[in-house]
């Protein structure tokens, strides 16, 4: 109920309590002990005597509609369905549950898309958690079926990531860079993170969930416990874009490109996805399984065809299909790291 609350609060204008609770038919106790659950989902309130209730800032929350009436008619047909929450443990987990529930059955090369205002148990690559404060970033899940087998699929994260950089540059978000296979950076900060997982026949037809995590516009105070460094669009560009908008444009681009990575793999994404590698010519040390106390290091020399990474190491140009890379800390000639 008090989601109902806060669509009426969403336009950032005081409303009095009175009005509230004839609205939604219920006392103004009841609307008191709403007023408290916005706050805890983080959103800061303000109440004044004899004006009644205000969000310091408007919320642009999500519409079905508008996200529609942003893709264009012809990729729209691509889409099945969309699904909006307010709060849910995780897109991911819910569409993967749909999935293998066979309450969702994908149609043809058609997309599953489900998003979520807040996510209460989000989840990020190796097991870490995804901090998910309500209503300010973006989190959703695609799903799309394959029939080609998981050997295809290598490249195909590193196709997404290249989607969504390409609409954020449009959308005046310069400066960023592709850490290998996916995170999306900023001056070496965290700004979205994609997260793949596998249903179905790993050699023949099988869906793949895209799970994505973008931030655009976070409360610092919520975002405390994330455990790397971050950003988000704000900061970045110093506005804030239409929610609803930027879905539906990283949507379209994302079937443009998923049907043209269906259509001829990664190759014809490889140049520009190097253009953005974050870590090209840099010394790194690559983790290929979670908790490894030390891993392998090397130079960053690209990608292969499949998307797959190259690192000069000592034995050579090696190929790594999976992993987490972090940049070595740069030393002069001599060796040392400069003060
Ligand atoms: C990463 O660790 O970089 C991947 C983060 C992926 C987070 C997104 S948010 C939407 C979707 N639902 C989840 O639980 N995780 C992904």
């Amino acid at each position: 109920m008090h989601f109902k609350l806060l669509k009426l609060l969403a336009d950032g204008k005081f409303h009095s309590g009175e009005m509230l609770a004839n609205t939604l038919q219920v006392s103004r106790t009841s609307i008191w002990k709403m007023i408290s659950r916005i706050h805890d989902l983080g959103l800061e309130l303000h109440s004044v005597k004899g004006k009644g209730y205000k969000l310091s800032e408007p919320l642009d929350l999500f519409d079905h509609e508008s996200i529609l009436k942003n893709i264009p008619a012809d990729l729209r047909v691509k889409i099945q369905d969309i699904k909006i929450f307010q709060s849910l443990d995780s897109t991911s987990s819910y569409t993967m549950e749909l999935l293998r529930s066979r309450e969702l059955n994908l149609e043809g090369n058609r997309l599953f898309v489900c998003l979520a205002e807040q996510q209460t148990a989000g989840r990020g690559r190796r097991g870490r958690p995804w901090i998910s404060p309500f209503g300010h970033n973006l989190y959703f899940t695609v799903a799309r079926e394959f029939n080609t087998g998981l050997s295809e699929i290598e490249g195909f994260s590193l196709v997404i990531a290249l989607a969504i950089v390409r609409v954020l540059e449009r959308n005046k978000v310069h400066g960023l860079g592709i850490k290998w296979p996916n995170d999306i950076l900023w001056q070496e900060k965290k700004l979205a993170g994609i997260l793949l997982e596998i249903t179905g026949d790993p050699t023949g037809l099988s869906q793949v969930l895209i799970g994505i995590g973008l931030n655009i516009n976070a409360n610092p105070q919520s975002m405390f416990n994330v455990d790397q460094p971050w950003v988000d669009i704000k900061t970045i560009s110093g506005s804030v874009p239409d929610r609803n908008k930027l879905i539906a444009e990283i949507l379209a681009e994302m079937i443009k490109m998923i049907d043209e990575f269906e259509a001829g793999g990664f190759v014809a994404f490889k140049d520009e996805w190097e253009d953005f590698d974050a870590l090209k010519g840099r010394q790194v040390e690559l983790k290929t399984h979670t908790n490894q106390p030390s891993g392998i290091l090397g130079k960053v020399m690209g990608v292969n065809k499949q998307g797959a990474l190259l690192l000069q190491t000592k034995e050579g140009i090696e190929t790594f299909h999976g992993g987490e890379l972090s940049p070595r800390p740069v030393q002069n000639e001599q060796g040392n790291q400069p003060r």
